[in-house]
């Protein structure tokens, strides 16, 4: 099962050929962690946070918070000692065999293309807001939401899904004076929201603390671990960074440290102000956010709560008599939100590329475009894909669905750490994880306590989606598979070039 390794030193010689200057410093680093990591989560999921936990949600981000900062540590070791695309995939290909790694690829394909669905719904929430409160027209609802959430489709999000692959089959990506805009319009808008909302903090609105006890506290904390992910861009930028042991750490825990003070402020405005109790049904059920129940139950009120909305932070300061920094936050939002979907699409790209460039997936997968040279036919099939999926479902339950794919990718790299300690002990690491030996297993637990504190459904979901990888590998990737056939790796830069056959290795 674990027989078909593909070689760390043929991966680490790939990556030295592309021997990128090493210009980041820990300051830079950070910012691209701020930058891929605030979105939806924060923005919108707090009120799905809300419906779960109610003020406890504050507990669920510290909960969320501290399992990324662990999983970082033992992202930050593998990223810094195998700096190639592909990330957790490559990793578990090198250390734990080729069905490990295809699992994992897999799971990847939901951590990406599934979360850039969350965020265009996300988008789409304060787009339609914003129109809304701001031209004062109604937008039907059912071209505005899925069928789950009380329409039929969701176009908005459709349009930015379609937008952003347009711009990514045109090459382009994101440079660091965009990012740290992008960086500046996030913390911004959060701060003023932070400094209007906190002195009207009402000690009363945090009681009843946990309405739905501890296990309505993991739940949003699986939930919210969301607004958390994206920090592995980080990890990836290992190879362009300066002294990375030092600097790797830092820009990893302390993009997570700021974003989680910041989650932890926000989410006290929201509770503080407007309240943060779950909506119950008409017999005192409980609701589950993204259900057409939650959504009945939240027009016979009004809309009268933050769990109702889609645009939680601008929907609060409305309520608390900010309506112009609400625009200000929903315009933040706006503009923000696209360049996080930019990276997550991004990031499935190359997921399926170096899967396909390995043999798993059609070589079509990794076809160049003539003038672009963009992985143009794999972006536009992850982009019509990303499309649907933001039409039809609600973004509660796409976020839970990629957080299967991110929690089991984690736990693999975090496995992959440990085991290569002991299978290569001497080999050069330019980052290792502090306290390995308790970090990873923490790590591990963590990421199988959140998994499991999803709903069942979401589970089922990533059951089912692992059966059909295992039917894809085994009627297909597995025959096809370059390390199979004893196909050595061939350079990203030659992307078009097939492979080289070579002998197989004894
Ligand atoms: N952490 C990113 C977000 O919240 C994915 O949108």
């Amino acid at each position: 099962m674990f027989g078909r390794v593909k070689s760390l030193d043929a991966i680490l010689a790939t990556a030295e050929k592309k021997s990128l200057q090493r210009s980041l410093g820990a300051f830079q680093l950070t910012m691209l962690g701020i930058g891929a990591v605030i979105g939806t989560g924060i923005f919108v999921l707090t009120a799905e946070a809300a419906q779960k936990a109610g003020p406890g949600m504050m507990i669920s981000f510290v909960i969320a918070g501290f399992v990324c900062a662990v999983a970082a540590l033992c992202y930050a070791e593998m990223s810094a000692m195998v700096p190639v695309s592909g990330s957790a995939y490559t990793y578990s290909y090198a250390v734990m065999g080729e069905l490990v790694a295809w699992t994992v690829g897999w799971a990847l394909i939901l951590e990406y293309a599934i979360a850039a669905g969350a965020v265009s719904v996300g988008w789409s929430g304060y787009m339609i807001g914003f129109i809304q409160s701001s031209l004062h027209i109604t937008i039907p609802l059912e071209l505005v939401r899925g069928p789950f959430d009380g329409g039929i489709i969701n176009l908005p999000a459709m349009a930015i899904a379609g937008l952003v692959t347009w711009l990514l089959v045109l090459g382009t990506r994101e440079s660091a004076t965009v990012n740290a805009v992008l960086v500046s319009v996030k913390i911004g808008a959060l701060s003023l929201f932070v400094i209007l909302t906190l002195p009207l903090i009402k000690g009363e609105n945090f009681v009843p603390f946990a309405p739905l006890g501890f296990s309505g506290i993991s739940g949003a904390a699986a939930s919210i671990f969301f607004a958390y992910v994206g920090f592995d861009a980080v990890s990836t930028a290992a190879e362009e960074t300066k002294n990375p042991q030092r600097n790797m750490p830092i820009g990893l825990i302390g993009s997570l440290g700021i974003c989680t003070i910041f989650y932890m402020l926000v989410a006290s405005g929201v509770i503080g102000t407007v309240g943060a109790q779950p909506v119950f049904g008409p017999n005192q059920e409980v609701l589950s956010p993204g259900t057409t129940a939650l959504s009945q139950a939240c027009t016979a009120i009004n809309e009268a709560a933050v769990v109702c909305s889609k645009e939680a932070l601008a929907w609060t300061l409305r309520q608390v008599g900010y309506p112009l920094v609400g625009y200000l936050v929903g315009a933040a939002a706006i503009i923000a939100l696209p360049s996080v979907i930019l990276m997550m699409m991004f990031g499935q790209t190359r997921i399926f590329f170096v899967m396909s460039r390995d043999g798993l997936l059609p070589e079509f997968f990794s076809r160049v475009h003539p003038r672009y040279h963009t992985p143009y036919l794999i972006t536009i099939l992850t982009g019509v894909g990303v499309a649907l999926f933001a039409a039809f479902f609600p973004v509660g339950l796409l976020a839970d669905v990629s957080n299967t794919g991110t929690l089991f990718a984690f736990a693999a790299v975090s496995i992959a750490v440990l085991v290569l300690r002991r299978t290569d002990p001497n080999r050069h690491r330019p980052f290792r994880t502090p306290f390995v030996m308790i970090t990873a297993p923490i790590s591990i637990a963590g990421c199988v306590y959140l998994f499991f504190s999803l709903s069942q459904v979401t589970l089922l979901l990533f059951v089912g989606w692992a059966l059909i990888g295992f039917v894809v590998y085994y009627t297909y990737s597995r025959s096809r598979s370059h390390v199979g056939r004893g196909f050595i790796e061939v350079h990203e830069d030659d992307a078009g070039i097939p492979p080289q056959p070579v002998p197989p290795i004894a």
